[in-house]
């Protein structure tokens, strides 16, 4: 059997779905049943039949998708694909960040811990966080967390000041204005679309700021057929199966996140043979962390 028919026949026999962040390896995302950005993952996995879920991203997406289904078993095939911008802060943080506010209401990036959530009145991700914000009453105090990136885009947006934590993502942090620059030289006319975790500079540059599936949608209908993509590099996977005719170049070819690259066809397949390594969280701290994620599903 080939790795690809072992991997379905565990599938089938576990009643296993398979989820992939846009940013996985090619061969990831291909055998997935579903790929999406964090907010198509999180209604997905909200919506989910099977038995088992084997996620392909990150830790917190499957914790995400844990807290969503008490019922049922989450897999993740890289125990340590971890995300540096969710640990850059903790529950306890938080705490002491909201004594300091204390009529604040906490906007937290689902790129974040379960305690985290727990703490926090809503969540939101890259698609839907000015949505989300808009929908508290223009005077109210918002604190927003981890990523200092995605929080200033936000508050800009509706121009508000939000209290921001100054969290960020390593990986969108390497793309700078030099690259845009040398990218539109490169190819003239080319619509630059940047991820809202990129730096404000970065974002002022660009032609447009979206998550990995607002660029899927956004591509789909313009006229242009060459376009620069600054995000983590799998997203270009995607763009480019779903879009033969256009052209799709990276911002910035390191712009890799290594721990999204931890996820194998080998770890798969141990994953369903295994059944490994099962992500859960405890009951006080899920029951909370899900409030916050159902908040901002009724959203948006
Ligand atoms: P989106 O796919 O939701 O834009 O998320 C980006 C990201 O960094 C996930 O870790
Ligand atoms: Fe975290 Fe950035 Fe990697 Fe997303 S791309 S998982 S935010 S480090």
């Amino acid at each position: 059997m080939t790795l690809h028919e072992e991997i379905r026949s565990l599938q089938k026999k576990h009643n296993a779905v398979i989820l992939a962040h846009n940013y996985q390896p090619s061969e990831v995302q291909d055998i997935a049943d579903f790929t999406g950005d964090s907010l198509e993952l999180a209604r997905k996995a909200a919506d989910i039949h099977a038995a088992v879920i084997v996620f392909c991203g990150v830790h917190f997406m499957a914790e995400t998708a844990a807290i969503l289904n008490p019922g049922k078993t989450v897999l993740l095939p890289a125990a340590d694909a971890g995300c540096p911008m969710a640990d850059m802060i903790t529950g306890c943080q938080l705490r002491d960040l909201k004594a300091k506010h204390p009529n604040a209401k906490v906007l937290c990036y689902v790129n974040s811990t379960a305690e985290v959530k727990a703490e926090s009145d809503c969540c939101v991700t890259s698609a839907n966080a000015v949505a989300v914000a808009q929908s508290y009453p223009p005077d109210q105090e918002i604190i927003f967390v981890p990523d200092r990136h995605l929080g200033s885009f936000t508050a800009e947006k509706l121009g508000r000041t939000f209290i921001l934590w100054p969290g960020f993502c390593p990986t969108h942090a390497r793309i700078t204005v030099s690259h845009i620059r040398a990218a539109r030289d490169a190819h003239p006319g080319a619509p630059v679309l940047v991820h809202p975790e990129c730096p404000k500079p970065v974002r002022d540059a660009a032609d447009a700021v979206f998550s990995t599936g607002g660029m899927c949608r956004y591509v789909q209908g313009r006229p242009e057929n060459t376009f620069i993509i600054g995000t983590e590099t799998g997203i270009l996977h995607r763009l480019r199966n779903e879009n033969p005719g256009k052209t799709f170049f990276p911002l910035l070819e390191l712009a890799v996140c290594p721990n999204m690259k931890k996820i194998t066809l080998e770890k798969i397949l141990w994953s369903l043979r295994d059944m490994q390594t099962v992500i859960a969280v405890p009951e006080p701290i899920s029951l909370r962390a899900r409030r916050a994620i159902e908040a901002m599903l009724a959203i948006h």
